[in-house]
């Protein structure tokens, strides 16, 4: 069974195709992704209008590519294809829309079924992917369940334990910022690249992380939830103070007056900091429901400071998809695709299905 999987939740076009052998192991025949980051970079973040665009153009030359490839030399591809899944949600409005009525259409036209599918669980759906097209690291077997899932990225930041595909309960999940977005709003306050993950892991490699000693948030009720705002706040009044300003001083005038070597101590305490939150739940969560794998996905799961905690603290390593796999992508919607045809989920309705840009797990 090969199921085509489409995503246009945020800034990535993207198109996978996923095959689901008979062991039930997932293979991944193709997988490309067209990226508006460069166009968003000088804004400092996405920009939802020029995403909505850029998804326009590149959607189906991105579809196109992800049948050519993974079917060359066939007369017409979308006779290996058996459905479709589509990100219906959760994302910005103008994005998804172009990726349901993509898919709404080719279902339509081709005849094939539709499922709708909810990106935030499809992040951790793409390690179950264990083989496929070259060049891209897979883990050596699938995860089990039950399964313990950090889901980490620029919008959402969640503890999910999955004791099968469809049968999960999100254990926590932020009240406020997501993670991603945490590193993102940081890395603007000290001028450093969009996106921020990677730029502020970088300039932390410069840093000493216990530089500045920032507040983690003390949260009433449920131990498995986070917050992250009081944190961004902790590094702007840091980085005011550190200048000489008060708490009036503009964010935006703030990178010009630092240092480099300030830059990277407060780089390096933030995301040890943001990170060590991140751990220490999931740690508890593991010793709480001990699942028999950990799943890292999203964004954020390509933080190498982030594995190296997890690695020196879970009691076993976690498996995390390929970096490619991590961030936005096609594969993992064709990955949760799959798992929806081969099982009673109910497919969408192809006149009909609308966007969710709210859509919660
Ligand atoms: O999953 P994703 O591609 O999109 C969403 O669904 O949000 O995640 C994007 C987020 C961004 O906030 C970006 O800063 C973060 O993932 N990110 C990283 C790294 N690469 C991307 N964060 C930390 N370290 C990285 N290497
Ligand atoms: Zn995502």
């Amino acid at each position: 069974m090969k199921v085509l999987g489409i995503e246009t939740s945020c800034d990535e076009t993207a198109a996978a195709i996923v095959e689901l052998g008979d062991g039930g192991s997932l293979r991944l025949l193709s997988s490309i992704v067209a990226s508006s980051m460069d166009l968003h970079a000088v804004y400092g973040g996405v920009v939802p209008e020029i995403a909505a665009r850029s998804h326009i153009e590149h959607m189906m030359p991105v579809i196109e590519k992800a049948l050519y490839e993974a079917f060359d030399g066939s007369d017409d591809p979308w006779e290996n294809i058996d459905a479709i899944a589509v990100t219906q949600g959760p994302g910005l409005g103008g994005s998804l829309l172009v990726g349901v009525v993509a898919a709404r259409t080719l279902a339509i036209r081709k005849n094939k079924p539709l499922y709708a599918v909810n990106h935030v669980m499809a992040h951790p759906f793409a390690s179950f992917i264990t083989s496929g097209i070259k060049g891209l690291s897979y883990p050596g077997k699938p995860p089990q369940f039950p399964l313990l899932s950090l889901i980490v990225s620029g919008g959402h930041t969640q503890l999910v334990l999955f004791r099968s595909p469809f049968d999960y309960s999100v254990l926590g999940r932020t009240r406020d910022d997501a993670i991603g977005e945490a590193f993102d709003k940081v890395a603007k306050i000290l001028g450093l690249p969009y996106p921020g993950g990677p730029s502020v892991g970088e300039k932390a490699k410069e840093g000493d992380p216990s530089a500045y000693k920032f507040p983690k948030a003390k949260l009433e009720g449920n131990i498995f939830d986070f917050s992250f705002s009081g944190l961004k706040t902790a590094v702007l009044r840091t980085a005011q103070k550190e200048i000489g300003e008060d708490h009036h001083f503009p964010s935006t005038m703030l990178s010009k007056r630092l240092s480099e070597a300030q830059k990277a101590n407060i780089s390096a305490s933030f995301q040890s900091g943001a990170i060590q939150t991140l751990v220490n739940k999931t740690v508890k969560a593991y010793e709480e429901f001990n699942p028999i794998s950990v799943v890292v996905a999203g964004g954020v799961a390509a933080s190498p400071e982030l594995r190296r905690q997890l690695g020196e603290t879970l009691p076993s390593p976690p498996i995390y998809p390929d970096i490619k796999l991590c961030t936005d992508n096609g594969a993992m919607i064709a990955a949760l695709g799959c798992f929806m045809h081969g099982s009673e989920q109910e497919p969408a309705d192809p006149y009909t299905l609308d966007i969710a840009p709210s859509l919660s797990m």
